[in-house]
């Protein structure tokens, strides 16, 4: 058994519980790793706790510019949503957090890596997939997925052992944030067909009065401005996710998938990404020429489903980055976004220097560049094929 683990903390109750019951179950000494995607919180009480619990040395890592620039960007270049819908916030964040994970490993020789995710989740998969990329030769352990302790239970083995966790008024829901959403499940949300309760949001409360606009400048996919401001990406969604918030707007409500079999029930809160990524596929409809589009278009969805099965270090993942670089070349310009009361967020505007748009080409109003008589043969050949077919067959009864 190994004796030294790096453990992904998080400060909450059941990776507290798991850095004690690891000494005492397994003989496992805990590194806790703390890694900060944005969620938010005291990170240095967070270690703190970490110590209380019996860790022997606790971690934090700031990693919020990382994730916004390697793992955000390649995910809004690729108009990554698994299944149509959600922005893989949680899917996102893991192998960030594997990659930090390992990198503690090797620096405080431990020779496994531990998780605190349940057997029901996707999370589970994509830290061990992304561990066994990054690093084949560290064991996983899993406690939370082992140990079949109820919450109460938890809480009573953290008050038995000093644990100090701050389980208040339990909330019945389980959350995790980060820079790109908020996703929320558990407690009455796991019946589909009732409305989730107000309470369960946080960054969607509408509080905006009144209408306002946003002018999002991207470099080659990537957002670098708001109204004309350089803004480094990690400030610029947290300030996309604060204003289009506050009109009330960024939820999903789904049912979605899971890699392990199971249909579930999801919430999510995702003002900045979705506006994002609103903006960004608007700004490719002007600068991406048609073939390339629709190609693209076509490989997303699978883009997203690798991201979400926990495979974001594998080969298929890193072509399809390939292409979506390559794609992203002269998708740069603006976009202006509309907020409005109540609970209305649109693309009001688009304008590109490297655009595709061409007047001249698109209007009706006057004489223009447009070689009228180039249309007349290119539709004939065009229905050229159709026209023969027809001829053999005879015109289709119900249309003669
Ligand atoms: N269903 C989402 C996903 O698989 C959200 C998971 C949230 N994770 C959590 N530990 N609460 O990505």
């Amino acid at each position: 058994m190994t004796t030294r683990a790096v453990l992904a903390y998080s400060g909450g109750l059941d990776t507290s519980v798991a850095v004690r019951w690891m000494g005492e179950e397994l003989g496992t000494e805990v590194v806790a790793v703390a890694v900060d995607v944005g969620q938010g919180g005291d990170f240095e009480a967070i270690r703190r706790r970490a110590l209380a619990a019996g860790a022997v040395e606790a971690v934090v890592v700031d990693a919020r510019a990382e994730y916004a620039e390697d793992f955000v960007t390649p995910a809004l270049r690729a108009n990554a949503r698994y299944e149509g819908k959600y922005p893989l916030v949680s899917s996102l964040s893991r192998p960030l957090i594997v990659k930090h994970l390992v990198a503690a490993a090797r620096k405080h020789g431990a020779g496994a890596v531990a998780h605190g995710c349940t057997g029901k989740g996707n999370d589970q998969v994509r830290f061990e997939v992304a561990t066994g990329a990054l690093a084949p030769d560290l064991e996983v352990l899993a406690p939370v997925r082992g140990w079949g302790l109820t919450r109460e239970e938890s809480i009573d083995y953290a008050e038995r052992h000093g644990i100090p966790v701050t389980v208040t008024k339990a909330s019945p829901y389980s959350i995790d944030q980060n820079l790109w959403g908020r996703t929320i499940e558990c407690g009455i949300l796991e019946d589909p067909w009732q409305s989730p309760p107000e309470e369960v949001y946080e960054t969607t409360i509408p509080t905006a009065t009144e209408a306002c606009e946003l002018v999002l400048g991207f470099d080659q996919g990537v957002p670098v401005s708001i109204d004309g401001r350089s803004l480094p990406l990690h400030e610029l969604v947290e300030e996309v996710t604060r204003v289009v918030g506050s009109y009330g707007w960024g939820r999903i409500d789904m049912v979605e998938n899971r890699r392990v079999g199971i249909k579930s029930r999801e919430i999510y809160e995702c003002p900045g990404s979705l506006a994002l990524l609103m903006a960004h596929a608007d700004l490719e409809d002007l600068t991406l020429e048609r073939d390339l589009a629709h190609e693209k278009a076509r490989l997303e969805p699978r883009y997203a489903e690798l991201v979400y099965d926990g495979l974001w270090f594998s080969p298929l993942k890193a072509a399809l980055d390939a292409f979506v670089d390559e794609s992203q070349r002269h998708v740069s310009g603006e976009v202006r976004l509309r907020c409005e009361v109540p609970g209305r967020c649109i693309v009001a505007g688009r304008r590109s220097p490297v655009g595709l748009y061409d007047y001249d080409l698109a209007t009706y109003e006057a004489a223009d560049r447009f070689r009228h008589a180039d249309a007349e043969g290119f539709v004939r050949l065009w229905g050229l094929g159709t026209r023969t077919w027809a001829a053999r067959q005879g015109v289709p009864e119900a249309e003669a």
